[in-house]
This record gives structure tokens, sequence and C-alpha cells, in this order.
């Protein structure tokens, strides 16, 4: 197996070959005065099973990761399972008014045509994942968070919304705590209305979980609710921390006492790896050889 790390998941890609004791190149991808993308895998061929670790996010990766598939076929690959950590565009998965398209649909179809499989990390919505024309299969980093929390003092894991509630289910159970999750309310596209929680925040030491993180607003919304409802302590973790603009100082400037995400998305706060949830996947098919098309 080999390993080649698109530009917006360089250090995942390390990681993962290191985990999998497998060859890793970093695709040295750069770009045009004109801005368009120029990739080159670097050697002569590539006659082995390769893993293409490469965001959807933002937009010019999507390019870089469509040229990279087809290098790594030109160069012999045997197959190609695409590892996309962070799938953007997951979240318009719906026509929410007429005269939309249907985006996650779209980059699906698009997104997989050389590859043998693809492996995601927490898409906002499985139901995407049909629409690849080859095998798909979404991790969750669940096991990762849990791990990262496990022994901190937690004694509530609480999701944002009813939309994560079964992320912070999945946590909690891993955790041995009780989970619930808050009623929220969007106003726009970075207000949200959160309600008082249900349960008692009172001395709480809480951790707040949830896919993504934006503007940071549902969270902020979330961590005021809870503090005003008495609790202790507030953490949060995402798996795809896309922090728009200046979030990250709003969000660890504010009640929060400690901020966290995966590594699907590289930044300062994202300490917490998937590394090894993919690389546990990727040896069951390296023993099975399941993802070959049949
Ligand atoms: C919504 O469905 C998602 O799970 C997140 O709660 C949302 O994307 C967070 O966005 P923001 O940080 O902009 O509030």
């Amino acid at each position: 197996m080999i390993v080649i790390g698109g530009s917006s998941s360089r250090d995942l890609a390390k990681e993962l070959a290191m985990l999998l004791e497998c060859k890793c190149i970093l695709a040295s991808s750069t770009r045009f005065p004109d801005g368009e993308c120029y990739t080159r895998i670097e050697g002569e061929s590539l006659h082995d099973d390769v893993v293409i670790v490469q965001n959807t996010y933002p937009d010019p990766n999507i390019i870089e990761m469509l040229l990279i598939q087809d290098a790594a076929k030109r160069m012999g690959a045997k197959s190609i399972t695409l590892v996309i950590p962070y799938f953007g565009y997951a979240r318009q998965d719906k026509i929410f008014k007429p005269g939309e398209p249907e985006s996650a649909k779209v980059m699906a179809r698009h997104l997989g045509i050389a590859c043998d499989r693809v492996i995601t990390i927490d898409i906002h919505k499985e139901d995407v994942l049909k629409n690849f024309k080859c095998k798909a299969k979404d991790l969750k980093a669940s096991g990762a968070i849990a791990e990262y929390f496990m022994d901190r003092g937690i004694d509530i894991v609480l999701a944002p919304d009813a939309g994560a509630a079964a992320r912070a289910k999945e946590v909690g159970v891993k955790m041995g705590l009780p989970y619930d999750h808050l009623e929220k309310v969007r106003l726009s596209g970075t207000e949200v209305r959160i309600a008082p929680a249900k349960v008692d925040c009172t001395d709480k030491n809480i951790l707040i979980v949830d896919d993504i993180i934006a503007t940071g607003g549902t969270i902020l919304a979330a961590t005021q609710q809870l503090k005003e409802a008495g609790a202790h302590s507030v953490y949060v973790a995402c798996t795809h921390g896309v922090f728009t603009g200046d979030s990250i100082q709003r969000l660890t400037g504010s009640q929060i006492d400690g901020l966290l995400s995966c590594n699907t998305l590289e930044s300062k706060v994202s300490n917490i790896s998937v590394a090894k949830t993919v690389a546990d996947e990727l040896r069951k098919g390296k023993k099975g050889r399941l993802f070959r098309k049949n």
C-alpha cells in the first residue's frame, strides 16, 4: 500500500502511512500564475494499492484531488482508495428552496469517478454516500474524541442540536457517561437560538460534540446557555473545524474552557487524530481485498 497526501492533508497522510508501515508520497502541488493547479507524484510508477488523502474543501482542493487520482491511475495504481477527511458541500444535501442544486450529491457523483473506494469521516449526512459510483463508507470520529476526553473529568456529553444527538450518544456510550442534546433554532447563517438544557447542568463538566464548527455561532450560543444554567466547565470537540473568519479566536476568547477538533481539517486546535480510525479500516481492506469492485 502507498499513501499519497494531497496538500490539504499532508500531516494526516504521514501519520496514516506511519501506522500502516507503508510508503508516503506527498504530491507536490503548486499553482500556475493564473491560479490553475499543477500537481505531480514523484516516482516512476505506483504498482500497488494507493490511498489518496485529500479534502474537498476549500474548492481548489477538489481540482487537486481529481488530478492526483488521474496521475495515480496513469502511474499504474492497482487500486485507488480516496480518503476524504472533510467532505465539503455535505450540508447542502437537499433542496431547501426551489432553484437550488443538491450540492452534496453533485460532489459525490463527480469525485469518485477514477477510484475504487471512498472513505469519509463523519460526513454530514450518510445518505450522500449512495451517490458515489464506487463503494463508499463513512467512519466515525466518536472513538477518537471519546478516547481523548477519557479520564478528563467530564460528567455529561451534549449535542448542540437534535441533528448531532446520535454523535453525543456515540461519544457518551464510549465514555460510559450520560448524554443528551439541546434544541437549536437557526435564525440566520451566523445566528442561532439554543433552548435551556433539559438536564441539570449545575456544577457539571460538560463536553459538547458536533460534526462541524463553521462560524462558531452554534457553539457560542450553546456554551452561553450551559454556563447560565450553572455548568462548571464547557469543553467543545468537533470533527471538522472549518472555523471561518476569526472564529477560533472568538471561541477560545469566550467562556469555552477547551476547544478541540479532529485533524480532518488541520488548524492550531486539531489535536484529536483520526489516523488510527482510518488505518484500522484500511487494514481490513488490505487483508480481505474488500475494496475491489466486482
Ligand atoms: C449543523 O447542522 C451542523 O451540525 C453544525 O452545528 C453547524 O454547521 C455549525 O455551524 P456554525 O459553527 O456556523 O454555527
